[in-house]
């Protein structure tokens, strides 16, 4: 009887001290667990997202700011301000902040690719742009960000080239190059390359000969970020761990960058992160605009505590774990690919609570 209840003791010792313990109390010494944030979220006053992400995570990414749109907006005129106000302000916090992003077909300035007659630029012209774009971008933020979002979503399910302005005018050849440019702009910076749905085989393969030819060529390349937009049931967990497997053999590490589980149903029979992929509202689609029932509450709980245990697994693999965002009620999910729903897909509510399976997740860590 004694036994039992000091048992019981201990146990309840255990929960509380993993309740009472923050997301980077408990993965701090395994890996970075951080979150995007958005311009207005950063200059909201009394802003509850950043009394969360102070609170509970150890590294930032921007949402939007860092992008080539915002950042050289007209040729030649590069404008740093909000940029620097997010990153001078993480640095203050002592949050870790990794560059996003440098080359991404999407938000990107369209004179990138023409000329003032509006003719597709050539080759050279093209490398100069980029060259000079990732040269400035990082020699500015130099010592103020640990890596960057080098190349993003360049590759499409079937494993074929992404058709981006990029790829019409330099073909294959541009992504070793913007690796090239970034390590000679800053060889103390991390280089990733970041993309969404990496499960699919062929896209995989093709990811892998990129990583193998950068590295053939000498250039640094330090992980393959997985963007992490996923929902209830794609893709397994099995095809994670393939995943996984087949990058860290290629000499990289993983991150899941841009991570959340969202709770409805898709539109489509393939997920998408691209931008342009959206569709029609339909109340079917949007259910639960009134509260998650506790069924599918404990059902997207378990796909959590699914990837955790993934990453707990594989963690000497694991750089970082970023969220694409803090609370359900500022996720892009909600208007995405469907406009004006009610998602969850993050850990904290729209009240800004912590979600009572992420004491879990915190057990799980330790
Ligand atoms: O800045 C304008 C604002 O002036 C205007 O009033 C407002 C009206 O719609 O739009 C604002 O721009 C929006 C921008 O976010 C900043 O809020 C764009 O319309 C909107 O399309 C843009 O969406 C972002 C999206 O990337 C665009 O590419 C999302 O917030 C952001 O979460 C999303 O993030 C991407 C990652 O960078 C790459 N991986 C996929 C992920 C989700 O698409």
């Amino acid at each position: 009887m004694k036994k039992l209840f000091f048992l019981s003791l201990l146990l309840s010792c255990v929960l509380q001290g993993a309740m009472g313990q923050t997301l980077k109390e408990a993965f701090g010494d395994k890996l970075l667990i951080g979150s995007c944030l958005t311009t207005p979220q950063l200059e909201e006053k009394n802003s509850p997202t950043l009394r969360v992400l102070n609170e509970q995570f150890n590294a930032v990414v921007a949402e939007n700011s860092m992008k080539s749109m915002y950042l050289q907006p007209k040729e030649g005129k590069f404008r740093f301000k909000e940029a620097d106000r997010f990153v001078n302000y993480a640095n203050a916090q002592g949050l870790k902040v990794t560059g996003h992003v440098l080359i991404w077909h999407s938000q990107c300035c369209p004179w990138f690719f023409t000329d003032k007659q509006g003719r597709k630029v050539t080759p050279e012209v093209l490398k100069k742009r980029m060259k000079s774009h990732i040269f400035r971008v990082m020699r500015h933020f130099k010592g103020r960000v640990i890596g960057w979002d080098v190349v993003n979503e360049a590759i499409m399910e079937d494993g074929s080239y992404r058709k981006s302005g990029f790829y019409e005018i330099l073909g294959e050849e541009y992504i070793p190059l913007a690796f090239q440019y970034a390590h000679e702009a800053d060889p103390d910076a991390e280089l990733y390359i970041n993309d969404y749905n990496e499960w699919y085989p062929e896209k995989r393969k093709t990811v892998l000969k990129i990583i193998n030819d950068i590295r053939r060529r000498g250039l640094r390349i330090d992980a393959v970020g997985l963007q992490g937009h996923i929902d209830m049931y794609s893709p397994t967990i099995e095809q994670y761990q393939a995943t996984i497997d087949d990058y860290t053999k290629a000499g990289v590490k993983v991150m899941f960058t841009e991570m959340e589980i969202s709770a409805l149903p898709q539109p489509g029979d393939v997920l998408s992160a691209n931008v342009s992929d959206k569709a029609a509202y339909k109340k079917e689609l949007d259910p639960y605009t009134g509260g998650l029932p506790e069924k599918v509450q404990q059902q997207w709980n378990k796909r959590l505590e699914d990837i955790f245990r993934l990453i707990l697994k594989n963690r000497e693999h694991f750089k970082r774990v970023t969220f694409w965002g803090i609370s359900d009620k500022y996720s892009w999910k909600n208007d995405y690919p469907v406009p004006g729903r009610t998602d969850y897909p993050l850990l904290f509510d729209r009240n800004f609570e912590r979600k009572p399976v992420v004491d879990k997740i915190v057990k799980m860590a330790r």
